[in-house]
């Protein structure tokens, strides 16, 4: 595994790769890996010749200095587990290469980056979309793996890659969970073992929900979910919404749409997380 931090280099040893034909996968990531990105790296190893693995803390997707100036970074820890899923390269760029000069570029997202985490974090996902059109632009994949924790992420990336015409295919895959049923997260780490042990409460309220469907209306789960967790004093849902899996965009009554996404954001204390759920409806 070849760890590398110049734009300069990865793009000829890339240019190598593709010399002798072989197809090139990208995970992108902001380090502090856990088995979730794991799991992405391992599909990208099975489906490509070589897997790219990124390792960069994005400072344009942090509306929040404090959440930026706090996430985690465990670099040495990140290169071991890489190299243990038989990553090819890790691109592990310093700021100033990444962004030489500000970022000025504005991309139109459309309606899929204005509900939820585009309303809660303003400007997250134009942030996300310039450092993954950069990466996508430096490495060139084939197919590009994302992780359905983020399901709205994944939406925007879409846009963005219809936008710019990418020759990339986007690959979701599932969330890997804790034994408690707690999604996976870098961010986990900030918690104390006593808000550890109250976190999974927000995947439990998500999944029972699931059993409503179709015996209660969807506002009727929607303030379930939100009142239990509520409950709980170190929890405070930020926002709940079941939305329709492609648009993004809230849903009504279950016949409206296929398959609907329960999207959720909570704090744990001063710690958010994010999760999701699917109402199989059919
Ligand atoms: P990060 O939060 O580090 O996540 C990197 C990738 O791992 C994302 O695609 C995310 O959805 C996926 N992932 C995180 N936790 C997961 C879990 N429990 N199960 C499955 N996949 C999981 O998302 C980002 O970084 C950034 O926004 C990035 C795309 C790298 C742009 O900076």
């Amino acid at each position: 595994m070849k760890v590398i931090s110049s734009i300069c280099e990865l793009k000829n040893c890339l240019s190598g790769e593709r010399r002798k034909s072989k197809t090139i996968g990208l995970v992108p990531t902001m380090g502090a890996l856990h088995d979730g990105h794991i799991s992405l790296v391992k599909r990208c190893v099975e489906e490509n010749d070589i897997c790219v693995a990124s390792l960069f803390v994005n400072p344009t997707q942090f509306n929040n200095k404090q959440d930026l100036a706090t996430y985690p970074r465990t670099p040495e820890n990140d290169y071991a587990l890489l190299e243990a899923a038989r990553c090819d390269y890790v691109f592990a760029p310093a700021e100033k290469e990444m962004y030489p000069e500000p970022d000025t570029r504005i991309f139109n997202l459309g309606p899929v980056a204005e509900v939820m985490e585009g309303a809660h974090r303003p400007g997250h996902f134009n942030g996300v979309a310039q450092i993954v059109s950069k990466l996508f632009d430096i490495v060139e994949p084939v197919k590009a793996y994302f992780g359905e924790k983020d399901f709205q992420q994944i939406a925007v990336i879409r846009v963005m890659v219809k936008e710019l015409n990418l020759p990339v295919e986007i690959v979701p895959c599932p969330i890997l969970r804790e034994a408690s049923g707690l999604a996976m997260s870098s961010r986990n780490m900030r918690l104390t073992p006593g808000q550890h042990q109250k976190a999974p409460l927000i995947a439990r309220t998500l999944k029972e929900s699931t059993t409503f469907v179709p015996g209660k209306k969807v506002q009727e789960v929607i303030d379930y979910v939100v009142n239990t967790i509520n409950k709980e004093p170190v929890l405070q849902v930020e926002y709940f919404d079941i939305v329709d899996r492609n648009t993004l965009q809230s849903v009504k009554n279950w016949e409206e749409t296929v398959d609907p996404v329960g999207c959720i954001a909570a704090f744990c204390g001063e710690t958010r997380l994010i999760d999701n759920i699917t109402y199989r409806n059919k």
